[in-house]
């Protein structure tokens, strides 16, 4: 694989520093280059600290938020004020503080009941923003992962980690809750920059085997992200790199 970095942190907070600096380097490039940020958050409970630096001093003043434009990677099926809403997540920590209109806020609406359609609505939607008929090149995708290697809502042995037609589709996942809309593979691997959030020892083995095992996606979906013209950084916390024979 090529285009990789990975750095080991002390802790979640070390952690989130560094991150909250790859944000901004990534949002100023960014801008710099074609005049808007696109990022997709993702969800889980290790961006939270990430996202609460971004909406605080000395961070948030070095990001032009009239300039950017937010997705989520995947969602989970429920209200938006449910707490189990990545969407709500990100909201309470972040964009609920800072300068961005409702239009920069592009929500899944993983909460319709044919989700199919909500996955298409969605498509539509990140096409309508990117100006594409194709896939959208996001600046930056953050991703999470889990102990078994699953990231976004791509998990284990899948239909979804097959997926190279559809950009969302709906799955049926072992992590409460179930039901989800996630971004499949191409979009994934059409990103610029992405960006994985790894902390605790349970994940120790997920990580070993991802970034230092056979390539087998099916077992480690994680290892399919391999963006084509962009790089993928691996920020870890001790725990999680513990099992990595490199540090
Ligand atoms: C979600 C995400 C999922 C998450 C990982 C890591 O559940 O919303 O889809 O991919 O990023 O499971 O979650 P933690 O950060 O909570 O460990």
């Amino acid at each position: 694989m090529q285009n990789i970095h990975v750095s080991t942190y002390a802790d979640l907070e070390a952690l989130s520093l560094a991150a909250a600096r790859c944000v901004i380097q990534a949002a100023h490039e960014a801008i710099a280059d074609h005049g808007y940020f696109t990022i997709a958050l993702s969800g889980g409970n290790t961006p939270k600290a990430l996202y609460s630096l971004l909406a605080e001093e000395p961070y948030t003043s070095q990001i032009d938020w009239s300039k950017v434009e937010v997705f989520w990677s995947d969602e989970r099926c429920v209200p938006p004020d449910s707490p189990d809403s990545c969407y709500r997540m990100a909201y309470d920590t972040l964009l609920g503080k800072v300068p961005l209109t409702e239009q920069q806020i592009h929500r899944v609406p993983a909460e319709q009941a044919d989700r199919d359609a909500a996955s298409q609505a969605y498509t539509d939607e990140m096409r309508r923003v990117f100006k594409t008929e194709g896939t959208p090149v996001f600046d930056l995708i953050l991703l999470g992962m889990g102990p078994e290697g699953h990231t976004a809502s791509l998990f284990p042995h899948q239909e979804s980690l097959k997926e190279q037609v559809r950009l969302v589709m709906p799955v049926t996942v072992p992590k409460p809750p179930p039901p989800r809309l996630t971004f499949t593979p191409p979009v994934l691997n059409a990103a610029k920059h992405v960006l994985f959030l790894v902390t605790g020892k349970d994940k120790a083995e997920a990580v070993q085997a991802v970034l230092e095992g056979e390539y087998n996606p099916e077992e480690y979906p994680a290892q399919i992200v391999q963006p084509s013209n962009g790089d993928v950084t691996w920020l870890f916390d001790t725990g999680a790199a513990s099992h990595l024979s490199q540090k």
